[in-house]
């Protein structure tokens, strides 16, 4: 059993079958090869935050100005939050409440736009989220959401046409960042088409946050008028969102995440929070952050040597679509496959999808906690060999053992914090 867990026995005493779970789930995550690229791997002090007594508090208002006594020491860790992430990013305002991405997102439509006014974002199958104008969440259904896609042939994103369609529909709300592309956005390009139909422009950089942090993705400050983030991918810190503007915007963000759209924040996170954005202030981060890019990049051209396509032909951050439709194959039969052999991915539409988002025709895999693990480019090559074995094997599955096997020997060469 796991040593970390049973100096926390209480819990094995209390709740044996919530311990169970967790002690089988932190195995999990140690000898699988998590390849899903909105995750990564907590360090020891952000997950002591986030399992603090903080949790106990309530603290509806902000720092100085709460509706709660008490709360002398929660006003200490969200100053910190907010001025770490400020300076992280090099904005005028940051609110570090919002409980998740989503949450970050609709307080920005609900300070930005009016139900019914048209929203313009990418469709999901062309590397949006559900929160850019998805008819199966809010941002589609109490606004009019038009879908951008990327260009058929380049798989990146065509200014011109982005425009055209701007130019028609006239979106209040232009909406970039995205969760599956993996080329550089032209972040003034897409700032010149918000404000030559008079929109403003969030950037959701849920994704590449830590990438932009520390420099090495183009940021989106200065270009969008409102940046909204999560804090639990690239950045690494705990589960949670957050939303970056100017000061004058900043105002009613306030008061849309509270009280608009949430009660009592989550202290205990934000605790955790601050000290992430620490803990990406710090040199080591970047060089963190370099190795990602460099993992991703190892890992696209390995994978392209087994035959497979890399959507937009590669990748310049953490993540890469990879078609397997070119094997035959569909994302969720190599999901399936993978997961037998403890290498996790997600399944994910690629352009022009033929297949529906159940079954769809790639795999969406990004480095983000294996680069957290201490693995580099020889890794890569290793991981994708298996990937192209596991492929030759969907058929007949008679390599799942051996290749389980070379899985859990590689895992095993690397730690996770
Ligand atoms: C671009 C983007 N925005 C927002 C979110 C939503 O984040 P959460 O799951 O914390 O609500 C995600 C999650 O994957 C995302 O990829």
């Amino acid at each position: 059993m796991n040593a970390r867990l049973l100096e926390q026995s209480m819990l094995a005493s209390e709740d044996p079958q919530i311990y169970d779970a967790i002690v089988k789930e932190e195995e999990r995550q140690r000898k699988n090869l998590e390849l899903i690229a909105s995750e990564n791997y907590v360090s020891p002090a952000v997950r002591e935050a986030a399992a603090s007594v903080m949790t106990n508090k309530y603290a509806e208002g902000y720092p100085g100005k709460r509706y709660y006594g008490g709360c002398e020491f929660v006003d200490v860790a969200e100053t910190l939050a907010i001025e770490r992430l400020k300076q992280l990013f090099g904005v005028e305002y940051a609110n570090v409440q919002p409980h998740s991405g989503a949450q970050a997102n609709m307080a920005v439509y609900f300070a930005a736009v009016k139900p019914g006014d048209t929203v313009m974002g990418a469709a999901l199958d062309h590397g949006g989220h559900l929160t850019h104008g998805s008819k199966v969440n809010f941002s589609g259904s109490l606004y009019n959401a038009i879908g951008y896609t990327v260009d058929p042939t380049t798989e990146r994103f065509d200014y011109d046409e982005i425009l055209a369609l701007a130019k028609e529909h006239k979106p209040k709300l232009l909406v970039t960042g995205w969760s599956a592309y993996s080329r550089i956005p032209d972040w003034q390009a897409f700032a010149a088409i918000a404000h030559e139909v008079g929109a403003v422009m969030m950037a959701d950089i849920a994704h590449v946050a830590g990438l932009v942090a520390t420099g090495l993705h183009p940021s989106p400050v200065g270009h969008a008028e409102y940046v909204t983030t999560t804090t639990h991918k690239t950045l690494r810190g705990p589960r949670g969102g957050a939303v970056m503007c100017d000061a004058e915007r900043g105002k009613t963000i306030n008061k849309k995440v509270f009280p608009g759209i949430q009660g009592g924040p989550l202290m205990h996170i934000i605790a955790a929070k601050a000290v992430a954005f620490n803990e990406a202030l710090a040199p080591a981060f970047t060089d963190y952050a370099r190795q990602v890019i460099a993992n991703a990049k190892a890992l696209a051209a390995a994978l392209q040597d087994h035959g497979l396509r890399i959507v937009a032909g590669g990748t310049d951050n953490h993540l890469m679509l990879v078609d397997v439709s070119v094997r035959g194959q569909t994302g969720k039969d190599v999901e399936a496959y993978l997961d037998q052999i403890g290498i996790t991915v997600n399944k994910n539409t690629i352009p022009f999808d033929k297949n529906p988002p159940t079954v769809a025709s790639g795999v969406r895999i990004g480095t983000p906690a294996i680069t957290t693990r201490g693995m580099k480019e020889a890794q890569m090559r290793e991981i994708a060999d298996i990937i192209g074995a596991a492929m030759d094997d969907i058929g007949t599955h008679a390599r799942v053992d051996a290749l389980r096997a070379r899985v859990y020997e590689l895992t095993a060469q690397f730690d996770v914090p």
